[in-house]
């Protein structure tokens, strides 16, 4: 008797900058799917957490990637729905982890090509039955160039703090709406101007802007972009995830 073909496990990988809605987004589709979710941002802040605990100079690549290495990282799923919590070498890092501090200390180690290339297979191995959705920077260019469907989420820059400063408001840190657009302007630059695995849209990628658009209609876009017998699953799968 001859074997069905091993099928690969499909991938939807979403990009963009800060504040576009990726993570919501994401977490919605993987939701409605019954599939995984990885938040590689995470990924990069916990390093950067994790580096400065141990006092190694950020700018140091060797040394950050060597504790990129050493790094427990854990995400432990709350309920339905709901941001999980993230354990940095077994503590409880999550509040932290939101920071605009966090996001530019990882944004500051995520140019280091030694780091990147240290946290490559960690976040590959996020794939796995039935399917995964990754939200990042490079996950349609270089983490998952095979993706299935590959979403570059925009917004404007000032939908996108607005949407931080309710985010950090409701998680009762108090910061000023304009102070944040700058950070976040400042990060987005960086990330998009650094040499390795900058922030940009793959080629088969397929661009969504967010800003004036409720979040449900962008996760049906996101949907509508898989392939039928996928999509058929994806219903099916809805019925015992709503
Ligand atoms: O998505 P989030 O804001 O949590 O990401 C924090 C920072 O981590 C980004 O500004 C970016 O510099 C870096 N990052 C990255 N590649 C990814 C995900 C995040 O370089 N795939």
């Amino acid at each position: 008797m001859t074997q069905a073909p091993v099928l690969p496990v499909p991938v939807i990988t979403i990009d963009g900058p800060s504040g576009s809605g990726k993570g919501t987004i994401s977490r919605l589709v993987a939701r409605r799917l019954g599939w995984h979710y990885l938040d590689s941002g995470a990924i990069y802040r916990a390093v950067g957490l994790a580096a400065a605990w141990e006092g190694v100079d950020l700018a140091d690549e060797a040394a950050v990637a060597a504790c990129a290495a050493r790094t427990r990282i854990r995400f432990d799923t709350g309920g339905d729905g709901e941001e999980p919590k993230v354990l940095v070498n077994d503590k409880d890092a999550t509040h932290q982890l939101r920071m605009e501090t966090a996001g530019a200390a990882a944004s500051a180690i995520a140019a280091l090509p030694a780091v990147r290339a240290a946290l490559l297979q960690l976040q590959r191995d996020f794939r796995s039955a039935p399917g995964l959705v990754a939200d990042g920077r490079d996950m349609g260019t270089v983490v998952f160039p095979e993706a299935t469907v590959k979403v570059f989420l925009t917004a404007s820059a000032e939908e996108r703090a607005r949407r931080r400063h309710k985010q950090l408001k409701d998680k009762g840190v108090s910061v000023t709406l304009a102070g944040l657009l700058g950070e976040i302007v400042a990060r987005d630059e960086r990330d998009a101007s650094r040499a390795v695995a900058p922030l940009r849209p793959a080629d088969d990628a397929v661009s969504i802007d967010s800003t004036a658009q409720p979040i449900l209609a962008v996760v049906e876009q996101v949907l509508a972009l898989l392939p039928e017998d996928l999509r058929a699953r994806a219903q099916a799968a809805s019925g015992r995830n709503n």
